[in-house]
């Protein structure tokens, strides 16, 4: 075996079918959307299709989809707009989101004084429900939370229903990072109190640089670019037609294969679970990535019991192989930051050992697994 690639929260491999549709837009479809002409028109009414493809599959209206660079874009464009434009005064967050959420948060605090407070999280990382309620419950500023769906190192689920609820309640905007859910649950968005959410096809086998952020109707929002009138005058900038065209071909296959897959993905990672249990006694996993109600089927982060030494060139060793996954370990090394995620709410003694994120998709076997346990229970003997 050559290379396994278990890093697929950090990307995916496109499909081929996205490939190719890509392609025949890219050769045969090259008009600028907002020209006139017929070139621009036949641009402009792919663009159009994917909209409302993917309106309808999240069970939304078209206009209330708008495309961005990606999920960082849309986090971005969801939180300045906020705060600038409507009035937030308090944002309400977790220190386990995304840093394309964190980041913002700070960059808002300096800029605009915004208030930020972070919910309380229990020991398996997820948050505290009563204290986001209480949080909501002090009013005073003008409120949105922002709370990410699936977290990405770990893999725990929020409720966002809950939370979208507990917002109606206090008269609160919802905003939610979307990036590791969307493409990989059956959603539907009229079922969920949400006010914006962000989404990127990358993590779905679709292409890279492209996604969108939900912006319910009368919303209010601004934009963040500013030059031409494109997606309804919330993005300016000439559209990457054949990244929109990808992105609506991925989702549209995934969610059409979606039950098969997933099925599929769960099965590897118990079997992933099942075996890195019996080879490495003492292995223990972060989050609640093995309860699968809690978690998301797509990925396991495991701390390992592994000596400091080892710990030191595990990623290493791990690459050298031709596996690919991701470091999710506090602090392995002086020049590195280590996990924001797990320092938020592993103890001490946990964080000192490694920890690494293995993320599956329908791509992968149990060969895959079994090469990769074997390299760990060989890696532990040394
Ligand atoms: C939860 C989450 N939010 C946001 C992003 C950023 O998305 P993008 O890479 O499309 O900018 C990612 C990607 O790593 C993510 O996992």
């Amino acid at each position: 075996m050559e290379k396994v690639y278990f890093d697929n929260a950090a990307t995916t491999r496109m499909r081929s079918e996205v490939v190719d549709q890509i392609a025949a837009v890219m050769r045969d479809c090259y008009g600028n959307p907002s020209s006139t002409h017929a070139y621009g028109r036949s641009a402009k009414s792919l663009i159009e299709q994917a909209r409302k493809g993917i309106a309808k599959l999240l069970n939304v209206t078209a206009p209330e989809i708008i495309f961005t660079s990606g999920g960082t874009e849309a986090d971005n464009l969801v939180l300045n707009s906020a705060v600038r434009d409507l009035g937030i005064g308090r944002i309400i967050s977790s220190p386990i989101e995304h840093h394309a959420v964190l980041h913002t948060l700070d960059q808002l605090e300096k800029a605009y004084g915004t208030r930020v407070e972070y919910v309380k999280l229990d020991k398996w990382g997820h948050i505290d429900y009563e204290h986001l309620e209480a949080l909501l419950s002090q009013g005073g500023n003008k409120t949105l939370v922002s709370l990410m769906h699936v977290n990405n190192e770990v893999g725990n689920i929020t409720d966002i229903k809950r939370v979208g609820q507990l917002c109606r309640e206090y008269d609160a905007l919802f905003h939610s990072d979307m990036v590791q859910s969307v493409g990989h649950f059956d959603l539907d968005f009229s079922e969920i109190p949400v006010d914006f959410a962000a989404v990127s096809a990358h993590k779905f086998h679709g292409p890279k640089g492209v996604g969108f952020a939900y912006v319910k109707k009368n919303s209010g929002l601004r934009p963040l670019i500013f030059g031409g009138e494109q997606e309804r005058g919330l993005r300016a900038g000439t559209e990457g037609v054949h990244n929109i065209v990808g992105l609506y071909k991925a989702l549209e296959i995934a969610t059409e294969k979606l039950q098969e897959e997933k099925q599929y993905i769960l099965s590897l990672k118990n079997y992933f679970l099942e075996q890195l249990r019996s080879a490495l006694p003492g292995v223990k996993f972060n989050g609640t990535c093995d309860d699968p109600e809690k978690s998301t089927y797509t990925l396991i982060n495991a701390c390992l019991p592994f000596s400091a030494e080892k710990a030191l060139l595990l990623l290493f060793q791990l690459d050298l192989n031709g596996i690919a996954c991701s470091k999710g370990s506090a602090c392995q090394s002086g020049s590195d930051k280590g996990s924001h995620v797990l320092s938020a709410f592993l103890p001490e003694e946990d964080l000192q050992k490694p920890s690494v994120r293995f993320s599956f998709s329908h791509y992968n076997t149990r060969e895959e697994i079994d090469h990769v346990v074997k390299f760990l229970k060989e890696y532990a003997e040394k």
